[in-house]
């Protein structure tokens, strides 16, 4: 099988490389740094399965490409889909892999990374303390013992947050359109989410983007939370209307803002834009406020983590596992 591997990054490459030499089949691969999509599809000719990642853009088009060229594998070495159009592939007869749960633990406290630091101001105190300024103006926390927090989504890792969560002795609400009993027996309770927003001091989002949760977060939804509320965001960008969350840091309605995502970051995110004039004003923005720590996609981002990824898509790719449809 030749194989199409995009967005390669240096930390993932020699993982896969060592784990396609060693397959039970021939697997041959071609590792491109640039993404896929509609401009970069038509160099998949000659490629039986491409090996895409979050920011990718495996749109309609783009799969039309794909079909044309032969592809008939897309692997996503990632858990979100959001960025493939699945309805398509199916059209195409184009098979369509994910690596469902890698470690919902990595996240989840990569999650707790961000309220906590937001809460307790660890960075701020690091470049303090460096310059020898040991004031503690404007360090002031909250304990986080016995707050309650809101979890929106209740799956892998809104489960692993939870379970944290009760830990720090919290009170956890949530809302998910299903209920999983053993989030109950492990002591947080289901409730609507206007009632989840309403009484939550922290809200913390763990749901997949789609059609019913896009801007799950926006000016409506924003106006039922307490004043200076904390809000996290470690699963899609998309959930999140940035327009309103700038407009919720204005008028301090948020208090904390921790995003792991961004809804355009595919136009930022894993690449150094360090010397480059970043024109995305809202991200620009977002980045002035001093109540908001954003980390670039990074919360999969262990050991652990990137070696079951590519354990899992290998496999994904020779026995067709871990299959996404309609
Ligand atoms: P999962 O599929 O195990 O759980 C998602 C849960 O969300 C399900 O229980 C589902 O019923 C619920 N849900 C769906 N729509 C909802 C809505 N409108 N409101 C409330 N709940 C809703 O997914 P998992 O593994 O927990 O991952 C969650 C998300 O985390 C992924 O979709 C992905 O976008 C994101 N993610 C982010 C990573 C990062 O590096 N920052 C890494 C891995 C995943």
């Amino acid at each position: 099988m030749n194989i199409a591997f995009f967005s390669t990054r240096d930390y993932e490459k020699n993982t896969f490389a060592e784990l396609f030499r060693e397959a039970s089949v021939p697997l041959v691969p071609s590792f491109f740094e640039y993404s896929l999509n509609q401009d970069t599809a038509h160099l998949c000719d000659k490629f039986d399965v491409v090996v895409v990642f979050v920011n990718d853009k495996v749109d309609a088009e783009t799969i039309k490409i794909l079909s044309n060229c032969g592809v008939k594998h897309i692997a996503l070495r990632c858990a979100g889909f959001n960025n493939v159009d699945i309805a398509s592939a199916q059209q195409h007869n184009i098979s369509v892999s994910r690596v469902p749960a890698y470690s919902p633990e990595t996240v989840a406290e990569h999650t707790l990374a961000l309220m906590l630091t937001l809460n307790r101001k660890t960075h701020k105190a690091y470049n303090r303390v460096r310059e020898g300024n040991f004031s503690l103006n404007g360090l002031l926390g909250f304990t986080l013992h016995q707050k309650t927090v809101g979890v929106i989504g209740t799956g892998r890792i809104g489960k692993a947050v939870i379970k944290i969560l009760l830990g720090f002795g919290c009170t956890v609400i949530c809302h998910d359109p299903i209920v999983d009993e053993s989030v109950e027996q492990m002591g947080a309770r289901y409730v609507p989410l206007s009632t989840l927003l309403q009484e939550s001091t922290i809200v913390t989002l763990h749901c997949p983007l789609n059609e019913s949760s896009q801007h799950l977060i926006n000016d409506d939804t924003l106006s039922l939370m307490p004043d200076g509320v904390m809000l996290i965001n470690t699963s899609r960008g998309g959930l999140v209307d940035d327009r309103a969350i700038i407009k919720g840091l204005k008028s301090k309605k948020i208090g904390y803002l921790g995003l792991d995502v961004y809804e355009r970051e595919s136009e930022l995110f894993f690449a150094d834009h360090s010397t480059d004039i970043i024109q995305d004003d809202n991200f620009q923005r977002l980045t002035t406020f001093p109540n908001v720590l954003i980390t670039g996609h990074q919360g999969f981002f262990t050991q652990e983590a990137l070696d079951e990824i590519a354990h899992v898509t290998v496999s994904n790719i020779i026995n067709r596992d871990n299959l996404v449809t309609v």
